[in-house]
């Protein structure tokens, strides 16, 4: 089949080459020339494990191009999916301007009858059914059909999420749209990875409602930690005794300084904002986004006790990516807690073995802020460290060694990532999070 992917960020690009590699023909459209011009020399623009070889491969045998002409892009489309960004506008609502742009010119080049429009963007219910009036705007001579196909590939996990998804969800409304969807994904489907076909409405919901409940599950966690801080009791021997029971489960329940990244806060605060736009009040849902806000101050408490005033403290901060195996900072909690401690007149000196460029990108910093060109470069020094990230890498650290490095003795895991006794033994102080 044709494929048309436009927006050719983390979705839209993984689910481009994933598409080819299963057999499809397929053409990825965005409006950054330098993004597409990097794409078109075999480079990938995200770091994502196993990306690079997939592309080149399917470069190779040509079932996969990069273009900025809509009009090349929509050539023989029989699918077309937009991926473009939604980004949080007023109010935490998504802001549709650049789907709704991508739609218009989309159809300004549909050449095909039965052409179906795909929604994989994170949008909110009734997305689609602005999309649809937009097209339909546009083609008043062709039969057309919308969908919607959310995306929960997480990060790290790309590509093994698409191959092999818990499930693949698709909202439809007619049965050409459901026969081409259909045929699209019947390479990966099976009993154990099934498809779920539901309305259009029901499927725009399933991924905010999931998304909304995997934020709900870290949120609960961390309260428990805090908890737990208070009566002496361990959240990690909390959390592995509630996992034990099938109905909750093991995964998502990991106490730390809260959840990051491009999905959770915004995809939290844009269902609390649709559910104002019909005078629904979601209490738990926006409850839990209020939750995670507070997280960075577990950091700021925990250095209270040893510090009376952060001026001219050197700290070590281990991980800058929202989480390991990206480089993505995207309301990354290091940014928050990284911006209070330079508030506070601390120095910091920073370590991630991938984020480094994005995070400079992105973080305006005033204050006396550097990157460590290695991991141990960065205990010099330093009066306290802060893990932020759980990098397999920082697993190496001997902290023996680190005794003549740093020159305070405070380690400070916000991610209960180290063993307490290693570190404890070492002749560190350990501050884990509700342990
Ligand atoms: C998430 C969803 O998992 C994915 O299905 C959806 O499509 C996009 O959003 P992603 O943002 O890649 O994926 O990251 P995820 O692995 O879910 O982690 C999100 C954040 O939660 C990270 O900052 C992570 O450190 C944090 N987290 C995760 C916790 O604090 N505790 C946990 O137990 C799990």
């Amino acid at each position: 089949m044709h494929i048309t992917i436009i927006g050719t960020g983390y979705v839209g690009l993984v689910s481009g080459v994933c598409l080819a590699d299963i057999g499809h023909s397929v053409v990825c459209v965005d409006i950054d020339t330098s993004k597409i011009a990097l794409l078109n020399e075999g480079c990938s623009p995200i770091y994502e494990n196993g990306l690079d070889d997939l592309l080149a491969k399917n470069r190779e045998k040509g079932r996969i191009q990069f273009t900025t002409d809509m009009a090349i892009g929509m050539k023989d489309a029989d699918i077309v999916f937009f991926s473009v960004d939604t980004p949080m506008g007023e109010y935490g609502k998504a802001n549709l301007t650049n789907l709704l742009a991508a739609a218009r010119t989309a159809a300004q080049h549909c050449s095909k009858d039965h052409t179906v429009f795909v929604n994989k963007s994170t949008a909110p219910p009734g997305t689609v059914s602005k999309l649809k009036a937009m097209i339909a705007s546009i083609i008043d001579n062709k039969p057309f059909s919308v969908a919607s196909n959310p995306e929960f590939l997480s990060e790290g996990n790309a590509i093994r999420d698409f191959f092999f998804p818990n499930r693949v969800v698709i909202g439809v409304e007619d049965a050409n749209a459901t026969k081409k969807l259909q045929e699209l994904y019947r390479p990966i489907i099976s009993e154990k990875h099934p498809l779920l076909t539901t309305s259009i409405q029901t499927a725009e919901l399933i991924k905010y409602a999931s998304n909304s409940f995997l934020a709900l599950k870290i949120s609960f966690i961390n309260e428990i930690a805090d908890f737990c801080e208070l009566i002496g009791a361990n959240v990690k021997d909390v959390a592995r005794g509630m996992g034990m029971d099938e109905r909750i489960g093991h995964r998502f329940l990991h106490a730390g300084i809260g959840y990051g990244g491009s999905c959770f806060g915004k995809d939290v605060k844009a269902l609390v904002a649709s559910g104002e736009e019909c005078n629904f009040e979601f209490k738990i849902i926006k409850a839990l986004s209020t939750v995670n806000d507070l997280r960075y101050y577990i950091v700021l408490k925990k250095l209270r006790k040893y510090f009376s005033d952060l001026k001219g403290k050197r700290i070590t901060i281990l991980g800058l990516a929202f989480k390991p195996m990206t480089k993505d900072v995207r309301d990354a909690p290091s940014l928050r807690i990284i911006y209070e401690l330079l508030e506070r007149g601390a120095s910091i000196i920073a370590f991630d073995p991938l984020a480094h460029e994005e995070f400079q990108k992105t973080f305006k910093c005033r204050g006396d802020f550097s990157y460590a060109h290695s991991l141990l470069e960065s205990f010099r020094d330093s009066d306290a460290c802060i893990l932020l990230t759980e990098w397999d890498e920082f697993k190496t650290i001997q902290f023996n060694d680190l005794l003549l490095l740093m020159k305070g003795r405070i380690i400070i895991d916000g991610r209960n990532f180290f063993e307490r006794a290693e570190v404890e033994k070492a002749g560190f102080i350990y501050e884990g999070v509700g342990t």
